[in-house]
């Protein structure tokens, strides 16, 4: 069967604020899962998908910043290095992009779709896509980072956006969009 892509999950969705539990083992199911994560990814136009955007409950993320793909279970920040300051979109946000200060560099430990344990060190828009990614697991979304106020001047549109995500039919235009999809 062609793997397809999977309902993007936009903001007001419970989901997208659940804490995501571990893997317990890498199986079939998730390898499944993080490929059509991948394509979620891909179509979208994104440069980082997790599991929770797709209404999966799990600490599953991908990655692609142009430079290769991963798909990581469990991934842990394990150590961090400097600052940088990003403005960042993601496509459970749609129109929406927050300026967000996080680590320049990072070094994480996760498993990869085999199950094996790999050690990633990242810098600048990669460890950016991964710290995005991993809040996502943690319930924890972009417009967290937004100042008072940025918030008032979103507040409407994440109003409107949380009316979108009760309406599963979804087939809205297309939002101006932040040049990154995270
Ligand atoms: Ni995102």
């Amino acid at each position: 069967m062609p793997k397809t892509a999977l309902r993007i999950r936009i903001y007001g969705d419970n989901v997208l604020r659940r804490k995501a539990v571990l893997v317990k083992s890498v199986t079939a199911e998730c390898q499944e899962t993080l490929s059509r994560m991948a394509i979620t990814m891909y179509e979208g136009g994104g440069i980082g998908l997790a599991a929770p955007q797709v209404g999966i409950s799990q600490q599953l993320i991908v990655v692609d910043i142009g430079t290769g793909l991963y798909k990581l279970v469990n991934p842990r920040i394990i150590k961090r290095q400097g600052t940088q300051v990003t403005q960042e979109g993601c496509l459970s946000v749609p129109g929406i992009c927050i300026n967000v200060k996080r680590a320049k560099k990072i070094w994480l430990k996760a498993l990869d779709a085999d199950g094996k344990f790999v050690d990633i060190q990242a810098e600048d828009l990669l460890a950016c896509a991964f710290q995005h990614e991993i809040d996502h697991l943690k319930g924890k979304m972009i417009v967290d980072y937004a100042k008072l106020f940025d918030k008032m001047k979103i507040k409407k549109k994440l109003e409107a956006l949380e009316r979108r995500s009760r309406d599963t039919s979804n087939n809205e235009p297309a939002l101006k969009q932040c040049r990154l999809k995270i």
